[in-house]
């Protein structure tokens, strides 16, 4: 976990949901033009609600807020899926601090509480439909033991982790991808697109969210 004096720094984005600031890489988790407006076009509009099956599994790297699965969470729920959802984190942040997300209403704060406070490095059923398993480990050493049909690569920016961005990586994310899984990214950066690419994803630029000209969608062939 993250010392005390290096947790992140809450903030809050356009759309009026919650964000934060790394103090280490002075980068915020999401983009200032809205983090659930900008999470839901990239990894369920582009991502989740690309793929035809209803059984699905997903990895996405950079659990952090939570925002991804629990945004899953919701698009299962209401598209009748059973989503078995792998997260990767290198710095898992405190209770203090994801309990003051606002991402869930009134009658949904226990639900998302529980993504928080259920146990690392095992599989837990948040609810019968969505099983999440949390790793705690550094994404440069993470060796996939699993097939998956669909990736949200959501670390840090290139500039600031250049190690997380590599062709090896996604290499190794395509070598355990479904045939037709996909991968999104909020990252449009030639650099990374041809790595994708030379790892073995037809990769398309498409639209971003507000405030973000493009975004990347791989398709494993
Ligand atoms: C852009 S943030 C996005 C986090 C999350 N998807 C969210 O919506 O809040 C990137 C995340 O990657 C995590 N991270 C940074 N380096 C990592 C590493 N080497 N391995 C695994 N996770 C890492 C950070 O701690 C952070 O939670």
């Amino acid at each position: 976990m993250h010392a005390a004096s290096e947790q992140p720094t809450p903030l809050l984005t356009g759309d009026g949901s919650h964000s934060l600031c790394d103090s280490r890489t002075g980068e915020t988790y999401h983009s200032s033009f809205g983090a659930v407006q900008e999470s839901q076009h990239i990894f369920i509009e582009q991502g989740l609600r690309f793929l035809p099956k209803k059984e699905i599994t997903i990895l996405e790297v950079g659990f952090g807020t939570g925002l991804n699965a629990w945004l899953s969470l919701l698009e299962g729920r209401n598209s009748g899926l059973t989503i078995h959802y792998h997260s990767l984190e290198k710095y898992p942040l405190s209770p203090e601090l994801t309990n003051q997300l606002n991402y869930s209403g009134p009658t949904d704060r226990d639900l998302f509480r529980l993504l928080h406070s259920c146990a690392w490095n095992r599989e837990v059923a948040i609810t019968p439909d969505f099983h999440l398993t949390k790793t705690e480990c550094d994404f440069t050493q993470y060796k996939a033991d699993r097939m998956f049909d669909c990736i949200y690569f959501d670390a840090f920016s290139p500039d600031r982790q250049p190690e997380m961005w590599t062709e090896e990586r996604f290499r190794h994310l395509a070598g355990h991808c479904n045939n037709q899984a996909v991968i999104t990214t909020y990252c449009s950066k030639g650099d990374v697109r041809r790595a994708m690419i030379a790892a073995g994803f037809e990769v398309e630029k498409l639209q971003g969210p507000p405030g973000k000209r493009h975004i990347l969608r791989g398709i494993k062939k």
